[in-house]
């Protein structure tokens, strides 16, 4: 018989406990459930609720559960529903009657969003442990390239010149500003739900503030209803991992991109690719592609949670045991995309000559030409226009900017002086852009060093 078959005079159908049950993914919370009924038979012994004697059984008894579960030795079974009555029918099974003692004071409406605020409170802490970790790896490569000039881009179209360094530093930008968020996501997941009970709270003399302290939560939840109906926790850390996963998205497109015939800019190690069944010259970036796919899987995660909350009544429904499998899958794509990234990157090659190339290239230097004559006392409106038509000819003549000679630079403007073409080298207009925030080795190497700081320090 189910635990809370009294009121029923037919067993569930079949279909039912096959549709409903939740074991098949809730068995992974064992750890969380198993704490925190310790937590709970702790505080129910330690107020005179249930007897010193039954609370020591329950709590060897779960230990003896916990340690089995860990090894592999449990069983997990579809009629008990889901994870929190297979552990309640097994803690009864294995010690008799204290065992029916521990749902006392309690409902599986905050037991279960207990498990979830545990789950998701370790599942930041993890996240950000692999944020750090490819956050590492980029400072180590921005370090590394502080001089390695490259054409920085508008429009897919060349723009400007920048270093790799600079480029690596606006991803860590990014993933720092990922980590703030899953350090925030954490602070909401940080709140003890249990004591709620069905809805209402309970009746019994519980200690909230000792079950909350004996799992190591800085808080109680203020309001029952609201904590056994809360998920916005959950929704933090998915909103955290689909931002998360749009950077790497983004990351990943430039490699694939940058692996390119076309570009060369990298060159992806034999480990990280995969060739064709049919061409044998392929060398696919699959791996990046397939991290790019997987990040409308973690929108989906995150779209399917918003989606099942938004038109639940007070206080919980059964919908929300929907929130899990979305959670856990968005946590395992993500884990599992950050520590392939990591690695691969730490295997790309960037191809340096290349990208001096590429940025010598297109033009890169047509703003530092205007910028030249500004400085020579030429209105910028006016300057502007004079380097667009040398673009022109340089497009016809089919010419750099730093190829003409200094006459065909003074046809078009008298300003110009032998001085221009150390202007407009690709290291001046890098070096020059020495604003914060700027390309310029030493404003990278202080973003650098900013970065490790804040890292040490959060
Ligand atoms: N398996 C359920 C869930 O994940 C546990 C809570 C069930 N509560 C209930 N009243 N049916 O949401």
């Amino acid at each position: 018989m189910k635990l809370w078959g009294g009121r029923f005079s037919k067993a569930t159908d079949g279909l039912v406990d096959d549709f409903h049950s939740s074991i098949s993914f809730d068995q992974r919370l064992y750890r969380q459930d198993i704490l925190g009924s310790i937590a709970h038979a702790t505080m129910l012994g330690e107020q005179g609720i249930i007897s010193e004697d039954d609370a020591d059984r329950i709590v060897e008894g779960l230990k003896g559960i916990l340690d089995d579960a860990e090894h592999g030795r449990i069983t997990w079974h579809v009629d008990a529903e889901d994870i929190h009555m297979n552990v309640e029918t097994l803690l009864t099974e294995r010690i008799g009657d204290a065992g029916k003692r521990l749902h006392t004071g309690r409902s599986r409406n905050d037991q279960v969003a207990l498990d979830m605020h545990m789950y998701a409170r370790d599942a930041c802490d993890e996240t950000r442990t692999f944020l750090e970790e490819l956050l590492r790896v980029l400072l180590d490569l921005a370090q590394t390239h502080l001089h390695t000039v490259m054409p920085g881009y508008t429009h897919l179209q060349k723009a400007q010149p920048v270093t790799l360094a600079h480029h690596l530093m606006a991803y860590v930008q990014m993933f720092l500003r990922d980590r703030r968020r899953f350090i925030l996501a954490r602070e909401e997941a940080d709140v003890c739900p249990l004591g709620s009970g069905a809805l209402a709270g309970t009746t019994y003399p519980l200690n909230r503030e000792r079950v909350a302290e004996l799992l190591g939560f800085k808080r109680i939840t203020e309001n029952s209803m609201d904590g056994v109906s809360d998920r916005d926790y959950l929704l933090d850390y998915l909103s955290a991992a689909s931002l998360t996963m749009m950077h790497l998205s983004r990351f990943c497109e430039e490699l694939i991109l940058w692996s390119s015939h076309e570009f060369h800019f990298v060159e992806m190690d034999d480990a990280f690719s995969t060739g064709s069944s049919i061409m044998p010259q392929k060398k696919n970036p699959d791996v990046a592609e397939l991290i790019r796919g997987k990040t409308g899987r973690v929108y989906g995660d995150l779209t399917a949670l918003l989606t099942v909350m938004k038109g639940i009544p007070m206080a919980y429904n059964k919908d929300m045991q929907e929130d899990k499998e979305a959670f856990f899958d968005a946590r395992d794509t993500l884990v599992k995309s950050l520590t392939v990234f990591t690695a691969m990157l730490r295997t790309v090659r960037f191809r340096t000559d290349a990208m001096r190339a590429g940025a010598s290239g297109g033009f890169t230097n047509a703003t530092d030409l205007a910028d030249y004559l500004v400085k020579k006392n030429v209105p910028f409106r006016d300057a502007h226009r004079v380097v667009g038509e040398l673009v022109a000819h340089c497009l016809t003549e089919g010419k750099a900017l730093l190829d003409l000679s200094l006459e065909e630079l003074q046809t078009f403007h008298p300003a110009f002086r032998e001085d221009v073409y150390d202007a407009i080298s690709l290291e001046r207009c890098v070096d020059d852009r020495c604003l914060p925030g700027g390309p310029a080795p030493e404003a990278v190497e202080a973003s650098i060093r900013h970065a490790r700081e804040h890292l040490e320090e959060t």
